[in-house]
Order: structure tokens, then C-alpha cells, then sequence
């Protein structure tokens, strides 16, 4: 490969984009929206192929982008995605589909939230209660039953490949320092301070939701083995039989939630 191609491929698409910032626009094209990712440290190639981009496609984002950093130049330019597992619409994996069957229970919180804002009045012993139960939920469905099924099994051995599970780590950390703090804002009364950190872990939690179902997953799927995803599946089940109250006491937590804010 040529040697300059070969370099870009491998910097850091936000040290690029700092250089040459019309590479964003062409991003944007292909819907590839780098700028508002907290860490921005995937290298060009990884961007590329976690995208799953036809080839097609993929040679006109890499020649547009080469065109900007190397103008007046021709190139060679590389196939990075893989063809033979292309297709987008291959169905997920099981233990893929019961981590996204997780996420519909934990979308179904997060769009309580910004109704709740509206009205959050931390006088109130059953709004304080209300933030509790969301700080319940967050903490041990969304953390502890989902997030560490993704830590602690499905990412496992993929952390130094692939720059975007490091972002997944730095987003279930920084959610679990707003539910932290929205548990402070209940012991101090302090009904902005919940507002806020509510909000922030909205924000959050929906974009991050969003690069999983839509970029990660299915990447994840495409990349791993049969062996592998029969290992990972049984693993997860293993979870839930060891905590089969879980699912549905934080199903019947989300119906109360929604029974008190979905009307209002
Ligand atoms: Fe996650
Ligand atoms: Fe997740």
C-alpha cells in the first residue's frame, strides 16, 4: 500500500479532521458523524470498516478524503471493509439480539426523562423516590445486568482492536459518575442538580445506545466466529439464570414509570 494512504489510514480521525477539516463534511455524506464522539480516537481505517460501507461507497468516501488531504494526486486506493460479510441486513447473533432486547427496556426509561424534567420537584418525597427508582434501574439493570455482559464477555479481547469499544468503556463510566450524582442531588434536594445529571445520562445513554444497535453490534457480528458467539451466548444466559428476578422486576419498574409520565 501506498505509504502515504497507509499513514492517514492509520492516524486518528479527530487529528485528522483538526488538520483537514472538510473531512468531516464528507463523513457527514455516508453518515459517519465523528465530530460529536467524546474521544474521536478511531483510526481513519477503523472508522471505514466499522461502518460497513458497499465498496462502492467505500472508494468514494477514501477518494474524497485522500482528496482533500493530497490534492492533485492519484492513488491506488485500498479495499478496507470486508465483501463477503457485507450485507447489512444479515440478522444478529442471539447473544447480539438479547443485549439489543435489553437496550428496548432501557430506551424505555430514558424517554421518561426529559417529561420528568419538566416537573421534577425534589420537595416532593415521591419525586425523590422517582429519581431513586431511575438511579435503581441505571444502576443495577442497565449497569450491572447489561453493561457488564458487554464488559465483562462480548468485548472481552477486543478492546486493543477496535478504538470504539474504548469509547463504549468511557460512556459507561461517565454514566455511572451521573448516577452518582443524581443520588447526591436527592440527599441534598437539589431538584436542578437532578435535572441535570438526568438530562446528561439521557444524552448519553441514547447516542451510545445508538453507535451499539447501528455501528458496534453489527460489526461485532460480522467479526465474530461461530465458537465465539456460542461461548458469549451461554455466558449471558448463565447471568440471567443466576438473576431470573431481574428482568422482569426492572419490566415492572419501566410499566409503573410509564403508567405515571407516559400520559401526562
Ligand atoms: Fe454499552
Ligand atoms: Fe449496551
Amino acid at each position: 500500500m501506498d505509504s502515504r494512504i497507509d499513514k492517514y489510514l492509520n492516524t486518528n480521525i479527530k487529528d485528522i479532521i483538526n488538520e483537514f477539516n472538510s473531512v468531516q463534511s464528507e463523513l457527514d455524506k455516508f453518515e459517519i458523524g465523528c465530530a460529536p464522539c467524546n474521544l474521536g480516537t478511531c483510526k481513519l481505517k477503523d472508522v471505514v470498516e466499522i461502518h460497513n460501507l458497499n465498496a462502492e461507497n467505500e472508494k468514494k468516501l477514501i477518494t474524497n478524503i485522500f482528496n482533500i488531504i493530497y490534492p492533485n494526486e492519484t492513488f491506488e486506493i485500498p479495499r478496507i471493509g470486508k465483501d463477503q460479510k457485507a450485507s447489512t441486513s444479515v440478522s444478529l447473533s442471539p447473544p447480539l439480539k438479547m443485549l439489543v432486547e435489553e437496550h428496548v427496556l432501557i430506551k424505555r426509561v430514558l424517554a421518561l426523562i426529559p417529561k420528568i424534567t419538566e416537573t421534577l420537584n425534589l420537595k416532593l418525597a415521591e419525586h425523590k423516590e422517582l429519581v431513586l427508582n431511575i438511579a435503581d434501574f441505571i444502576r443495577n439493570y442497565a449497569d450491572k445486568y447489561h453493561h457488564s455482559k458487554e464488559e465483562d464477555i462480548l468485548f472481552k479481547g477486543f478492546e486493543s482492536t477496535l478504538e470504539i469499544i474504548n469509547v463504549m468503556y468511557c460512556d459507561h463510566i461517565q454514566s455511572r459518575k451521573y448516577v452518582v450524582d443524581m443520588v447526591k442531588a436527592v440527599e441534598k434536594t437539589n431538584t436542578e442538580l437532578a435535572n441535570k445529571n438526568l438530562l446528561n445520562y439521557f444524552n448519553l445513554l441514547s447516542e451510545h445506545i445508538q453507535k451499539e444497535d447501528n455501528i458496534l453490534y453489527p460489526w461485532l457480528n460480522r467479526n465474530l466466529e461461530t465458537k465465539q458467539v456460542g461461548e458469549i451466548y451461554s455466558q449471558f444466559l448463565k447471568i440471567n439464570n443466576e438473576r431470573p428476578e431481574i428482568q422482569p422486576k426492572y419490566e415492572s419498574l419501566t410499566n409503573k414509570l410509564e403508567s405515571l409520565y407516559l400520559q401526562k
